[in-house]
């Protein structure tokens, strides 16, 4: 076997790129579009570096069918992007907007005329804003109007669209938006976020039924953000707090999917806490799915705080010293250790990696190119992890880059550039990136070792 075909990937393999609603659509209260939890909060002083907002983005909202034109350009075979909850159900329930429906109506359309397919994701952050008013994720309710949202959208659209992934990262949903408070809605309450968390895979469970219902012949998943945690030393201390950060961040979305309940030694963390949970729930949380959805960035590496440093062992795992704009540690391995734990662990009948990239200080040259070859350095080892993977059994069908454009990168506004393809904020002008080329000729080639653009390829083999 010589090197090129090594690292071909599976025939039938999904190449894709992803965004969500907020982040690219700007429009933001356009067309009878409802208020989300993510207008109110960029629009609170304070929240977003730079004083950034969606209100505007990457105005793909007017400008969605040149992008089509672009992914195909690309070669993409498959996009995925999400709906915008207010922008058809301006109120969350009820009232119809036709004009937001149409909208991605004819998104889909110009897709498959353009021979991409769509993965729909139908919650990626912004609730409408009137649903947070009545208690958002932390009330039961939201279960009954995400419900009818989801009907909503998969009788509209579920002809045509194959491949759904009804949440992205609950955690951060839960976690970063109720607890942390770095994310809409911006609370800080434990309590909020635990019965957020339950209610969000509660409403996935439901949606997932629902859209088998109305869809037959179609995929269904769910997007987690999975983040292999390292213990910092071999220590008791860390070994336990990376368990428990593993179980909070990992396990706790993982095993109640996979119908093992909550992991009982995070559930006693939390006291009574969880007293909240209702006969049935665990079992609609685990309705079975058609594949897991991977967001992979990065690992963890944890120092235990519950012993003082000097009572700890030193310090042995340090980050490798590479790292991305967001600060991230580059550390393909780390996608490979995921899925291979996922398989071994865990039932998932197939993976998709539906996010993965890096934000980059990318700049126009004098020439007007935006060259990038650590994005392309670092979306091909993580390929190449991937491919490990696969070859060691994994089910991986197919790999979605984060990000098509560069887009609103949530707290970060502006600032952090993840697209393959670079926006110019003020003028709406894009400009493919040398990622974009080169994941171009890695889909028509169906292989990360290219028989062209040497350059690129030099240090990242
Ligand atoms: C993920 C989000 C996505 C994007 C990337 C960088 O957690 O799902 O919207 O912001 O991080």
């Amino acid at each position: 076997m010589n090197t090129k075909s090594a690292l071909l990937f599976p025939t039938d393999f999904t190449w894709g790129a992803a965004t969500s609603s907020y982040q690219i659509e700007g429009a933001w209260d356009e067309d009878g579009k409802g208020e989300s939890i993510w207008d109110r909060f960029s629009h609170t002083l304070g929240k977003i570096a730079n004083g950034d907002s969606g209100d505007s983005a990457c105005d793909y909202y007017h400008r969605w069918r040149s992008d089509v034109a672009l992914m195909k350009e690309i070669g993409l075979n498959a996009y995925r992007f999400s709906i915008s909850w207010p922008r058809v159900l301006p109120k969350g329930r009820g009232d119809v907007s036709r004009d937001g429906l149409d909208f991605y109506d004819r998104l889909v359309d110009a897709l498959l005329e353009a021979d991409i397919k769509p993965y729909v994701t139908l919650y990626h952050w912004d609730l409408p804003q009137c649903l947070q008013e009545e208690g958002g994720w932390p009330s039961r309710t939201i279960i009954t109007a995400f419900s009818e949202y989801a009907d909503l959208v998969s009788c509209t659209l579920g002809d045509r669209v194959k491949s759904w992934i009804t949440l992205n990262e609950p955690y951060v949903s839960a976690f970063i938006g109720y607890l942390e408070g770095r994310h809409a809605p911006g609370h800080t309450n434990l309590h909020e976020a635990l019965e957020a968390s339950h209610h969000l895979l509660l409403a996935h469970g439901q949606a997932v039924q629902i859209i088998r219902n109305n869809c037959p012949n179609t995929k269904i998943g769910i997007s987690l953000n999975l983040t292999p945690q390292t213990p910092a030393s071999s220590s008791v201390a860390d070994r336990d707090a990376t368990r428990h950060a593993d179980g909070m961040i990992n396990r706790w979305f993982l095993d109640p999917l996979s119908g093992r309940g909550y992991p009982e030694d995070i559930l006693r963390s939390y006291g009574d806490r969880m007293a909240f949970i209702q006969a049935g729930d665990m079992d609609k949380i685990a309705t079975p799915l058609d594949f897991l959805g991977v967001n992979y960035y990065a690992r963890n590496i944890t120092r235990s705080s519950e012993v003082k440093e000097a009572e700890n062992d030193p310090q042995t795992i340090f980050p490798i010293d590479e790292f991305t704009e967001m600060e991230w540690e580059v550390y393909p391995q780390g996608i490979c250790q995921i899925l291979k734990r996922l398989h071994g662990e865990y039932d998932f009948p197939a993976f998709y990696i539906t996010e993965n990239g890096a934000a980059f200080r990318d700049q126009i040259s004098p020439t007007g190119q935006v060259e990038d070859p650590d994005r392309v350095s670092y979306i091909k080892r993580h390929l190449k992890m991937i491919l490990e993977a696969i070859v060691s059994g994994v089910p991986v069908r197919g790999y979605f880059i984060w990000s098509l454009l560069d887009n609103f990168e949530w707290a970060n506004g502006y600032s952090k550039r993840f697209g393959l393809i670079y926006v110019d904020f003020k003028t709406q002008q894009r400009i493919l990136k040398t990622s974009a080329k080169w994941y171009q000729q890695v889909i028509r080639e169906n292989s990360i070792i290219l028989s062209t653009m040497k350059n690129l390829d030099q240090t990242t083999n």
